[in-house]
């Protein structure tokens, strides 16, 4: 099978301003690809190229072999897309069952398959106790869950995760982690931007490295830390661009 991902000088700017400058992204199925990055790095940016939300201004990109431009249409039939703030207004007088069916119209799920669907993500995920209780009584991390739940309802090819754990305690992100693993392990490709170092490390089987738009290193988490001598993704960050992944942390 070809790449998942394809993503060739991928450019965006706003005004004059260059949020992705020449990304080139190469994804094979099967695995779990970070975005790893600092705030405005230009991840949101680049992902909502790859999801057809926001046309690039250079370069080009092929999901599940279509063209995000010339082919979005197919493009978004093949994918799901977990946002980064994921508003939960609106959500909130429904249950987590309520919510999923909604969802399951927004994503064309056949009306015959959609209770069974919806069931199935919702056992997928941990949340088939909860599925009758009211989204704003769930915890953080359920609410997470639910979201990641939705972007599997169509069964995507690729399900994109933007900073899925942004908030999360560290019990409700380790417990997701189980669930992004498990879905990769069935064979659901994954796409994931991230700035927490440890996310990178434990998660993906892949990294691209970015910063003020552009590629600064990639590689497996094991072999980056390996080709510099160096004890963690944060350090490796640090050698290679000369400032801190997360600045609030130092
Ligand atoms: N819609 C927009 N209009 C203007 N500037 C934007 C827009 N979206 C993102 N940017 C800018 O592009 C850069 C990258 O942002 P973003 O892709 O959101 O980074 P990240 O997701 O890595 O934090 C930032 O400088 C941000 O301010
Ligand atoms: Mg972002």
């Amino acid at each position: 099978m070809g790449l998942i991902i394809e993503a060739e000088r991928l450019s965006r700017s706003f005004g004059g301003h260059l949020a992705v400058d020449g990304l080139t992204l190469a994804i094979a199925p099967g695995e779990i690809a970070g975005l790893l990055g600092p705030n405005g790095a230009g991840k949101t940016t680049t992902i909502r190229m790859l999801a057809t939300l926001l046309p690039p201004s250079g370069g080009a990109a092929r999901v599940c072999g279509f063209d995000v431009v010339r082919a979005a249409g197919e493009v978004r039939r093949r994918i799901g897309y977990v946002m980064q703030q994921v508003s939960p207004m609106g959500y909130y007088m429904l249950t987590g069952r309520e919510k999923a069916e909604i969802e399951a119209s927004l994503y064309h799920v056949p009306r015959r398959q959609v209770k069974d669907r919806v069931a199935e993500i919702l056992d997928l995920v941990g949340l088939s106790e909860h599925a009758d209780r009211l989204v704003q009584d769930y915890s953080g991390g359920m609410q997470k869950r639910l979201d990641l739940a939705c972007g599997l309802l169509h069964r995507p090819e690729l399900l994109i995760l933007d900073e899925p754990t942004l908030g999360l305690d560290v019990q409700s992100r380790h417990h997701l982690w189980d669930h992004i693993r498990a879905l990769c392990d069935q064979g659901t490709t994954v796409l994931l931007a991230t700035n927490y170092m440890d996310e990178a490390d434990r998660l993906c089987d892949r990294l691209t490295i970015i910063d003020h738009g552009r590629e600064v290193v990639r590689g497996t988490p094991a072999g980056l830390k390996e080709a510099l001598g160096a004890p963690s993704l944060d350090e490796v960050f640090l050698r290679h661009t000369g400032h801190a992944l997360r600045e609030d942390l130092r």
